[in-house]
């Protein structure tokens, strides 16, 4: 939900600028801009609505002066309309001071009143702008009582900055350049994401690695309360009082390549066809051979605990939510109670848990606001969280007690899917793992489920194959108005997920239901040629499911069955996607992937913006 990028260095800063938010337009895309610093030569500010394309046409009829530093923003809109007025950089009253800001300042109507009384004049209606005239009015209060002490401009400007950000209340990250200290880029961070990349005589910052990944993979992960001096030739971290801090650096293991999209059209489709290798890395050293103490190693989760849990709570937003009420069905079947809510309705029942639940926590990001407020709140309870997250050193991994990581690479497609498989893979594995040390499976049974989840990148592998078939059936269903995607137990959520990809990327009415309710209502819906997708692999609700589709048959419905070789034979439907069959508790994990093509090609059909839809961001680091 908006990206940030910054750079200080000899390399055109504008490039690199425009470089790094294409890599982070998946944030957001309403409107972007960049602002580089050259000290007498003045701040160049440059906004445009829309994609990062139009920002760079603009700036190639320009001539730029050349400057020591930049910043730059790709927009998701919280507040004040998609416009050039409302798009960062942002600047004080002289445009001498400019500012990008990720999250939401909770309380910039007070500020921004307190401001106005001072003299200062807002041109936006963005809570952003408040931050570019609060450290302005800071480096005059400064100025006027401390005139020798901070009479140097980096050591000024950061005091301004400093005393600035204490002021704020909500979440940011923000970046900071000032006229008169062009060799400081200064930022911080409260639970938006923020990361310094470092190589020599240069420096990097931006909301996700995959902005400078070219440059370097040494990085620094920010932490809430932290300041960031970044110079050409050193990087300093701060608390919010102002004392130093000692951080250590990480190297990130993903390469460029990873966030490229190598040849397909759109990054959707290649992360679809990434599934088998995404798989296979989930997947790899976790399994074999089958040790208990294992993947609790890697948790850092203790036997003992494990063993007087109880109950399992999982919690989180949009595609991560489909992938735990998926693993809720899987936990439950080996004999774990577990409960699936979505992190934005959860607060309340976090003080209801007993504290022997686990909570676990899945974010393909680790940055999306409702999830970590909902881990606070388990905090807060005091339970223990485990995070499920694809990203290292995101801030789900902060909050939480325990991370076990998905291991997918960067997702770069607004739909997710390689992550999706990530997810369910991982819960397959933890509740093979828990069951096991639960007594609840024997080491056999235990044993022949790893079996089966090594064979999950194979299987992928001849799901995929499906691509030609669906493409053409496409065709037939592309201006379809409404869809409807059933399924029971483990794969109802596999139902609620096809729904979601096909509504996110072509804006068409989708839904899913657990196919037993259809005759609750939703089979109302239903007319002549309506496409109903029904997942109906073998499991002992296959002749329930069949009951279903023929009762949406008998009404009209045009039915897509995805079965495997067994249902087929059984099932009667109009169009078959056939998958691979396996164990009916991993099943989801192959029933998404047509799914997943089939929503990709009614967009391609429907000529949308497959990587970028309307409305949407990736990371949504508000509530
Ligand atoms: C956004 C994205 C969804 C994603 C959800 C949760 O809404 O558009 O694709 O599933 O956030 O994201 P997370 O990073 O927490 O998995």
């Amino acid at each position: 939900m908006c990206g940030i990028v910054g750079y200080i260095g000899d390399r055109k800063i504008d490039e690199v600028l425009l470089e790094g938010l294409r890599r982070l337009e998946y944030r957001g895309y309403d409107s972007c801009g960049l602002a580089l610093n050259g000290g007498n030569n003045g701040i160049y500010r440059k906004r445009a609505l829309g994609r990062i394309d139009n920002l760079a046409s603009n700036l190639s009829k320009e001539k730029l002066f050349s400057a020591q530093s930049g910043i730059a923003h790709t927009r998701w809109a919280t507040h004040g309309e998609p416009s050039e007025d409302n798009s960062h950089p942002h600047c004080d009253c002289s445009c001498e001071l400019v500012v990008v800001h990720n999250g939401i300042i909770e309380n910039y109507s007070v500020l921004k009143e307190e401001l106005e009384k001072k003299g200062h004049k807002f041109s936006s209606q963005t809570d952003t702008e408040v931050i570019a005239h609060l450290i302005e009015e800071k480096i005059k209060e400064i100025s006027r009582g401390f005139a020798v002490k901070h009479a140097l401009p980096e050591p000024l400007f950061f005091e301004a900055f400093r005393r600035a950000v204490n002021l704020l209340t909500g979440s940011f990250a923000v970046s900071a350049l000032w006229i008169k200290a062009p060799g400081l880029v200064i930022s911080a961070r409260m639970h938006s994401p923020l990361v310094v990349g470092c190589a020599d005589n240069e420096n990097f910052l931006a909301s996700d690695v995959s902005a400078f990944l070219k440059y370097t993979k040494k990085v620094y992960f920010v932490d809430d309360g932290e300041i960031v001096a970044l110079k050409k030739n050193s990087v300093d971290f701060y608390d919010f009082k102002g004392k130093k801090k000692n951080k250590e650096i990480s190297v990130i293991n993903w390469d460029l390549s990873m966030a490229e999209k190598g040849g397909y059209r759109h990054f959707m489709l290649k992360e679809i066809h990434e599934q088998p290798l995404s798989a296979q890395n989930t997947l790899a050293g976790r399994l074999l051979p089958f040790e208990e103490n294992r993947i609790l190693e890697e948790i850092e989760l203790d036997k003992k605990f494990l063993l007087e849990m109880k109950e399992i709570q999982i919690i989180a937003c949009g595609t991560a939510f489909h992938a735990g009420l998926s693993a809720k069905y899987v936990f439950e079947k080996l004999g774990i109670k577990t409960s699936a809510d979505l992190a934005s309705e959860f607060e309340n029942r976090a003080a209801l848990l007993d504290k022997k639940t686990l909570v676990i926590a899945v974010s393909q990001s680790g940055e999306t606001a409702d999830t970590l407020h909902a881990v606070k709140a388990a905090k807060k309870n005091g339970n223990k969280v485990l995070a499920v997250t694809n990203t290292l050193g995101s801030s789900l991994t902060r909050e939480a007690d325990h991370t076990f990581y998905t291991h997918c690479g960067p997702e770069i497609g607004v739909a997710s899917t390689k992550a999706f498989l990530g997810q369910l893979t991982a819960f397959y594995m933890l509740a093979v793992n828990f069951a096991y040390v639960k007594n609840l499976i024997n080491f056999e049974k235990a044993q022949e489920f790893c079996k089966e989840l090594l064979s999950l990148p194979d299987l992928i592998e001849k799901a995929l194959s499906l691509e030609n078939k669906i493409e053409k059936l496409t065709e037939a269903f592309s201006q379809k108005e409404h869809y409807l995607f059933i399924g029971r137990d483990v794969n109802y959520p596999i139902a609620l997920e096809g729904a979601l990809k096909i509504k996110e990327i072509s804006y068409v009415h989708a839904e899913g239901y657990a196919a037993g309710e259809m005759k609750h209502g939703p089979i109302a819906i239903i007319e002549n040629g309506m496409p109903v997708l029904a997942l109906a692999l073998s499991s002992q609700y296959l002749d329930l499911i069949k009951g279903n589709m023929e009762e949406a048959k008998a009404r009209g419905a045009e039915i897509i069955a995805v079965v495997d070789e067994e249902s087929k034979k059984t099932v009667k439907a109009k169009h078959y996607l056939e998958v691979p069959k396996i164990n009916e508790l991993f099943s989801g994990a192959l029933a998404s992937i047509p799914l997943q093509l089939f929503a990709y090609y009614i967009a391609l059909q429907r000529k949308c913006d497959i990587d970028k839809p309307r409305n949407l961001a990736k990371s949504v680091t508000v509530r």
